[in-house]
């Protein structure tokens, strides 16, 4: 009789202990879950505060400029050539495709990487049966004087400033630079000009002066001019097709002192 007492007490105990641990589980899981679901909220929280940055421009202090005693603004192995920065008198292309032989104007005086990237783009626009050529390449100091003079006695010098770069301020002295077919602002409505919009950037060109950047630039829209940067940047300055121009990238200016 009393060991059939025992009995139903262990039996009761057992169960007692098997109702707290089974009980205790649950509060436990139940906890962590709560938990989990928490930070899963804060990380979603989290990310819908990070703003989405389309475009990111490097600060100054991630940007590197080159250290030379040249004369040249390079920055981030950039050649910068604009209305703040000009080349010295003497700057010729590197590299150049054909030989300048003291020319001072030459179409395909262009640097060799600036030339193969050209023909590239030009092979590939010709499948679709459309063409495009180097109006004009290589301009030396000399001739961009000449050019620039001519246009200050025909327009003045306001006018001038607005579409033709002074002496030494032009890319199309680096050999980097070209002009595209007909140098007049219906190109940008030609097949031709519209492609080069959207696809002059895969070929690592830029659209050197884009429409409503005439104040950050300094010149008018050209939608015939393009210069050689390299694919990678030109992909970034490409934007979906609002171009970003060199000046807002590196944070530049753009201005001549008189
Ligand atoms: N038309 C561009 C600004 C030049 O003269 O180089
Ligand atoms: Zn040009």
């Amino acid at each position: 009789m009393r060991k059939k007492k025992t009995k139903k007490n262990i039996l009761m105990l057992f169960l007692i202990v098997l109702l707290l641990v089974v009980s205790s589980y649950f509060i436990v899981s139940k906890v962590f879950l709560a938990k989990n679901q928490e930070s899963e909220e804060t990380m979603q929280e989290q990310q819908k505060e990070e703003p989405q940055q389309e475009v990111e421009t490097p600060s100054s202090s991630e940007t590197q400029e080159e250290e030379n005693n040249s004369g040249l603004k390079i920055v981030d192995g950039i050649l910068i050539v604009n209305k703040s920065f000009p080349l010295p008198e003497d700057y010729v292309p590197e590299d150049p495709y054909e030989p300048l032989n003291g020319r001072d104007y030459c179409s395909y005086c262009v640097t060799k990487e600036t030339y193969e990237h050209f023909k590239e783009m030009q092979t590939d626009i010709e499948v679709l049966g459309l063409n495009i050529w180097i109006q004009s390449g290589y301009r030396s100091y000399n001739f961009q004087n000449g050019l620039y003079n001519n246009y200050v006695n025909r327009d003045g010098k306001d006018a001038a400033d607005t579409y033709s770069a002074r002496p030494g301020h032009s890319e199309h002295q680096t050999g980097l630079a070209f002009d595209l077919n007909t140098i007049s602002s219906d190109f940008a409505y030609t097949p031709e000009g519209k492609w080069i919009h959207n696809n002059a950037y895969l070929y690592g060109f830029i659209l050197r002066y884009p429409e409503g950047k005439e104040n950050i630039t300094g010149y008018m829209y050209e939608p015939w001019h393009l210069r050689y940067v390299g694919k990678e940047l030109a992909a970034k300055l490409y934007n979906n097709g609002d171009w970003i121009t060199l000046e807002e990238y590196f944070d530049l200016p753009s201005t001549y002192n008189d």
